[in-house]
């Protein structure tokens, strides 16, 4: 674990992981253009941003699925930035990315997918079985057990998904829109995992969504607003709230209207 003096925070900080001058285009568009931050060891990180803006490609960037045109990535105390597919296996265990799909296996239930790390890592099938029903219990699904991915909501897939991810016994956990398409109270049942995951398990955990009052709030202890390939805001819940910046205020206020229009559905 690196201790580095950083500019976000102005403390001398133990980062887990850590993007520095981070640039990555698609053809001639800039994606990320000069992006720098740090994820503190045991927090929940929420990057906030519109569709498009390259949320995802930060947190795929940062298990090594995508490689940066040039700046650096730490994760763990390790620089990723060029490490080959073989080095990045175990740094992908260590930090398990949750994809919006869950990309569970089709044809496994339940409880195949969420034992798959365990018996992938050869563990007995007495202590696959007892971790599998633990991990279920922790993610609250312990009654779809037996079910296929097909028979289940988009929340409850992505409960599963975390329940394996947690299976792995990673260090971290990145999420990439946990509660885009799923109602309200689904929501709140996404968003008490996340926060569990973080205080039981003490997991270090990235968010991205482009939903403030329904997932950041709920969530994160940082969060940071991505906008035009660059940072324009970092920095706590209650900072966000009472910042000046133009885009942060329009970005705030879209969402709060936005909320307000879906509790008036609801
Ligand atoms: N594999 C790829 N090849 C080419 N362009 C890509 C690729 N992945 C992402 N992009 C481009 O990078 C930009 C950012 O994409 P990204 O998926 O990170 O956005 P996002 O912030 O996650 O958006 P959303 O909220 O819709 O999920 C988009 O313009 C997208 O077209
Ligand atoms: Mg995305």
């Amino acid at each position: 674990m690196a201790f580095i003096f950083n500019g976000i925070y102005n403390t001398p900080m133990a980062y887990f992981i850590e993007f520095i001058d981070v640039t990555k285009s698609f053809d001639d568009r800039k994606v990320l253009d000069g992006v720098s931050f740090g994820v503190e060891e045991g927090e929940t990180f929420a990057i906030l941003g519109p569709s498009g803006v390259g949320k995802t490609v930060t947190l795929t960037l940062a298990v090594g699925l995508f490689k940066p045109d040039s700046g650096k990535i730490i994760v763990d105390g390790e620089d990723i930035t060029k490490m080959s597919e073989r080095e990045l296996a175990p740094v992908r265990r260590k930090v398990q990315l949750i994809f919006q799909s869950g990309a569970l296996f089709d044809s496994l239930t339940v409880w195949e997918n969420v034992g798959f790390p365990l018996t992938d890592a050869g563990e007995h099938d007495d202590v696959v079985e007892k971790k599998v029903r633990e991990y279920l219990e922790l993610v609250e699904i312990e009654d779809a057990a037996n079910l296929m991915p097909s028979e289940l909501s988009t929340g409850m897939k992505r409960a599963v998904a975390i329940a394996r991810g947690v299976a792995a016994q990673p260090k971290a956990i990145l999420y990439d829109e946990p509660t885009t398409m799923v109602d309200p109270l689904m929501s709140q049942t996404i968003n008490k995992l996340i926060r569990k995951m973080q205080r039981q398990l003490n997991l270090t955990q990235m968010v991205v969504t482009h939903d403030i009052a329904n997932c950041a709030e709920k969530v994160a202890d940082h969060v940071a607003l991505l906008n035009q390939g660059k940072f324009v805001f970092i920095g706590t819940m209650d900072e966000l709230y009472k910042s000046d910046h133009p885009v942060v205020k329009e970005f705030v206020e879209e969402d709060r209207i936005r909320f307000e229009k879906d509790k008036e559905l609801a």
